[in-house]
């Protein structure tokens, strides 16, 4: 089965499409981008994504290319074409095509590409993993999903020499901003979840948003407030959150080992509910498909 790419309203197979020489995105970073969970055919999150990238598109004032009941149909049929089960959609707009000028141009339509991975998650059971520390080079509006992505990959690629999963940027005060592609989270000795709270510092995760509400349906105290390595160092546990990891635990930050690699029992339980929230949508759009 071949890939396909959905590129300005075309199916393309995913070997032949492109975007233009002086599409913004390529020359200026001047777009915004989504990555949403398909787990079980489903999309996960859908309406929190789509929200999200209306928000960034308003930051930036790019218009949105698509009515959201269009895009959400598209997504679909991505999904569907590409045989995705379980995997990653990516979607990305820019401002579109136009001669390199930094303002904006006056008329550019934007430009939408959407693609459609497998990729295999690990199930609810999973092995922690490592973060290594690295200072946050970002600029002031992180919150806006931009495609300026060059400070994450230089902390991915940081994290990946060091043979760590992911890197935990660090603001000028020594506190946590997030990971490069993930929300970062700790537990307490007091058993308080404490993850920063989402102002311009921050992207707000919706996986994040999805977290908080388990916490609070599950009874855990938490705190939204920003934390310091040394406090999570100390911290009972650690895990990450994103699209792509769902829950994932971490055992150690840095140099320090915070457990001996076995996921906290506050991770599982998030863990456990956000899989238990994938498997009850799978199973309600089974049963509409059915009646
Ligand atoms: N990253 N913080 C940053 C900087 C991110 O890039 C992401 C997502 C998150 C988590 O957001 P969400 O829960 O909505 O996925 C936090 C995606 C997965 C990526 O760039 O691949």
């Amino acid at each position: 089965m071949s890939r396909i790419a959905y590129v300005n309203g075309q199916y393309l197979p995913h070997a032949d499409a492109s975007v233009h020489v002086e599409d913004r995105g390529f020359q200026f970073a001047d777009g915004v981008y989504e990555v949403v969970a398909v787990y079980k055919g489903q999309l996960i999150d859908e309406k929190g994504h789509l929200d999200r990238l209306e928000r960034s598109l308003h930051a930036l004032r790019i218009a949105m290319p698509l009515a959201r009941a269009a895009l959400s149909q598209i997504l679909r049929r991505m999904v569907r074409l590409n045989l995705v089960r379980e995997g990653l959609v990516y979607l990305q707009v820019t401002r579109g095509v136009s001669p390199r000028d930094f303002p904006f141009p006056y008329a550019a339509m934007p430009t939408i590409v959407i693609t459609a991975r497998n990729k295999a998650f690990p199930g609810r059971d999973v092995k922690a993993a490592t973060v290594i520390t690295t200072p946050d080079q970002r600029w002031a509006r992180r919150d806006i999903k931009s495609v300026a992505l060059l400070p994450a990959t230089l902390a991915k690629q940081k994290a990946r020499e060091a043979g760590a999963f992911e890197a935990w940027q660090v603001d000028a005060n020594g506190y946590v901003t997030e990971g490069a592609s993930s929300n970062a989270w700790i537990v307490t000795k007091d058993n308080v979840i404490v993850t920063r709270e989402a102002d311009h510092n921050i992207l707000r995760g919706i996986t994040r948003m999805a977290i908080l509400e388990f916490a609070r349906e599950n009874g855990f105290k938490y705190e939204e407030r920003a934390f310091t390595v040394a406090e999570a160092q100390n911290a009972r546990e650690a895990f990450v959150s994103s699209a792509s990891t769902f829950v994932m635990p971490i055992w150690k930050i840095d140099d320090v080992a915070i457990s001996n690699g076995e996921m906290g029992p506050v991770a599982n339980t998030l863990r456990n509910a956000y899989f238990d929230a994938m498997d009850q949508l799978a199973d309600d759009a089974k049963n509409r498909s059915k009646s």
